[in-house]
Formats: structure tokens, C-alpha cells, sequence
């Protein structure tokens, strides 16, 4: 029997009241596993839902249907499983600022989590905050403890922050972009702590990214969203490789580059595509009537899942 994944995501919808009293659907149903020690890259173009998924997942934001359960208990606002995946998922945002004190030495910063779910004494929490500084690289710790975050380099913040992210010994973090605001030549060091994380302490890692060509070295799965759902859930490279869903196809035929970007954000973002049915139906060049109905995310006779009738290379 399988083992039990640490985070379980199924059937999951959020919607968000839109600009003209319409309703916006961020998440609809969708559906995703991330395993112990697994490092899951969520991707797809602006607008497509991945942050509001994250919000999800660490119960920032609550499902408007559909269940999320971490390590086993459902995360729910207010239903008294929020503290308890507080502590054990964490967050690293794109920017560092964002969960850094700006007037704060950084080693103090560190060691926030811990105060405020009450573990240990002052002095091991600074124990623990210089542990998990040179955790990230960062030497001599206590020197770097003692900075404010204006006197390190974007890098060290985002170190900072991801030492800050490890300090309540999570066993998962949530990095929503955590390097595209970084200088390209610092990127592939802050990831390579994340993965030493994973290698390292065992900490999954569901990794937000817009950049495909890092994910294939970085991840081991990859969930591609559109518009909201999921629709292609499988191993990373083997994803990038024999992409089986038309809306994958046609991201990895725009490659123009090794670090991909996607296009603008498309103005319907979220909406189903015109006549309901599968909202990538009117891009799609395999498109048949079958399509007037939403494709669920399911086998379909390859070795990975795919929300599509009729996919590619089955
Ligand atoms: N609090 C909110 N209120 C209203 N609409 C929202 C809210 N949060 C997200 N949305 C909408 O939900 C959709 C999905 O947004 P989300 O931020 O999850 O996308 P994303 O995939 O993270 O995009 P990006 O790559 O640009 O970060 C968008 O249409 C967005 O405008
Ligand atoms: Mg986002």
C-alpha cells in the first residue's frame, strides 16, 4: 500500500467576489499530493490559481467545497486545525521583506515562530535561530544573526527567510516564487538550499514557480494549472519531456528560452472558456464535442494524470 502523503488536496474550489459582482473562480476542483520529503512544482500561466492554492493549503484561505487534509488532519480556519499546520507547513514568500522585520535583527526574526507557538526558553530559541541560519549557508551565523535585513544581499535575505521558514522544524514549506525577485546569478544557490532541505531533514517542498526549465532539476513532480484546475499532474521530467495534456503541448512549443516566462495574464482568467466545458477548448487544435464537458483529472491510460479526453501520445 502506498504511504500516506503528507498534504492531500482534493476536489478543492475557491471563488473570490470580481471586479463587477461576478464571481471569480481562483481553485475549482482541483485535486494534488505531495509525499514526504517530495518536492512538488506548482506551475501555470499568471492568474491560474497557484498562490490562492498555497493560501489554501495553509489554511490562510478557506475552500469553498472540497477537502485538504496535513499529515492526516483536515486544515480548516477555525476549525482548530490551523495552529497545527502553522507549525509544521511554513511559508517563504517572494519577497523577504514580507516576513522580515525591517528595523529587526535578522537572528530575532529567526527565531518569531518559535515565541509565538511558545517552544523553548530565550536561549534556546537563539540556539535554534543560529542552527538554522548556518542551516541556509549563511556563516559566521552569529554575525549574520545580528544584521538588519537592509545590510544583507537579496540572496541572504531570501535565506533569511527560508532559516525563518525551518525554524519551527516544519515538515513542509511553501516557496510561492521564491527567486524571481532575486538576481539571476543568486537563484540556483537559494535553490540548491532548498533542496539540501528536502535531502538533508526530509522537509517537502511545494515550490511555486513560473520557470519550467529550473523546475525539471529542482522538482520531482509537477502540477500544471489552467485557469483554476489542475490539468496535468505527473513526474517533472517526464512531464517536460512527453507533455500529454494540449495546454502543457503548447507552453513547452512557446519555450523561447531556458528561463520561460508566460504570457500575459489572459483578461478571462479564472472563467470557464466560452460555452463551458473545458476551458482550454477554444485554443485547443484536438478539441472535439466531448469537450463540452469539463475533462477530470484522471489516468486516461498514460502513467500520469491529465484533465483531457483526448491526450496527447496516450
Ligand atoms: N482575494 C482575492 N479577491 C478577489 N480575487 C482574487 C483574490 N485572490 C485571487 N483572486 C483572483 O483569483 C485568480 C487566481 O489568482 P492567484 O493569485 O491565485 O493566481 P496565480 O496563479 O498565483 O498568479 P500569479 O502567477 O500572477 O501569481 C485571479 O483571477 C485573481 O485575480
Ligand atoms: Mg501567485
Amino acid at each position: 500500500m502506498a504511504p500516506e502523503p503528507l498534504l492531500r488536496v482534493r476536489g478543492v474550489s475557491k471563488s473570490f467576489r470580481g471586479a463587477r459582482g461576478g464571481r471569480v473562480d481562483a481553485v475549482l476542483d482541483a485535486s494534488l499530493e505531495v509525499g514526504r520529503g517530495e518536492i512538488l512544482v506548482l506551475a501555470g500561466e499568471s492568474g491560474s490559481g497557484k498562490s490562492t492554492l498555497a493560501r489554501l493549503v495553509l489554511g490562510a484561505e478557506e475552500p469553498d467545497s472540497g477537502t485538504i487534509e496535513f499529515g492526516g488532519r483536515a486544515v480548516a480556519r477555525g476549525g482548530g486545525g490551523v495552529a497545527g499546520v502553522r507549525r509544521r507547513c511554513s511559508m517563504v514568500q517572494q519577497d523577504p521583506y514580507d516576513s522580515l522585520n525591517p528595523r529587526m535583527a535578522v537572528g530575532e526574526s529567526v527565531a518569531e515562530p518559535l515565541e509565538a507557538h511558545g517552544v523553548g526558553g530565550r536561549a534556546a530559541r537563539r540556539r535554534r535561530a543560529l542552527e538554522c541560519i548556518a542551516a541556509v549557508g549563511l556563516e559566521p551565523a552569529g554575525d549574520i544573526a545580528a544584521r538588519l535585513p537592509h545590510e544583507l544581499s537579496g540572496g541572504q535575505r531570501q535565506r533569511v527567510a527560508i532559516a525563518r521558514a525551518l525554524s519551527t522544524g516544519p515538515d513542509m514549506i511553501v516557496a510561492d516564487e521564491p527567486v524571481s525577485m532575486l538576481d539571476v546569478s543568486v537563484r540556483a544557490g537559494v535553490l540548491a538550499v532548498m533542496a539540501r532541505l528536502r535531502s538533508e531533514r526530509g522537509v517537502a517542498i511545494l515550490y511555486i514557480t513560473h520557470d519550467l526549465a529550473t523546475a525539471r532539476h529542482f522538482g520531482d513532480t509537477l502540477a500544471l494549472m489552467y485557469r483554476g484546475r489542475v490539468v496535468e499532474r505527473g513526474p517533472v521530467a517526464r512531464v517536460l519531456a512527453s507533455p500529454r495534456h494540449p495546454y502543457t503541448r503548447m507552453l513547452l512549443g512557446a519555450l523561447p528560452s531556458p528561463a520561460w516566462r508566460p504570457r500575459a495574464a489572459p483578461p478571462s482568467a479564472g472563467a470557464p472558456g466560452p460555452g463551458g466545458g473545458c476551458a482550454f477548448r477554444p485554443l485547443c487544435a484536438h478539441a472535439t464535442p466531448e469537450c463540452a464537458r469539463v475533462p477530470g483529472l484522471a489516468r486516461r491510460g498514460g502513467d500520469w494524470d491529465v484533465a483531457c479526453f483526448a491526450p496527447l501520445g496516450g
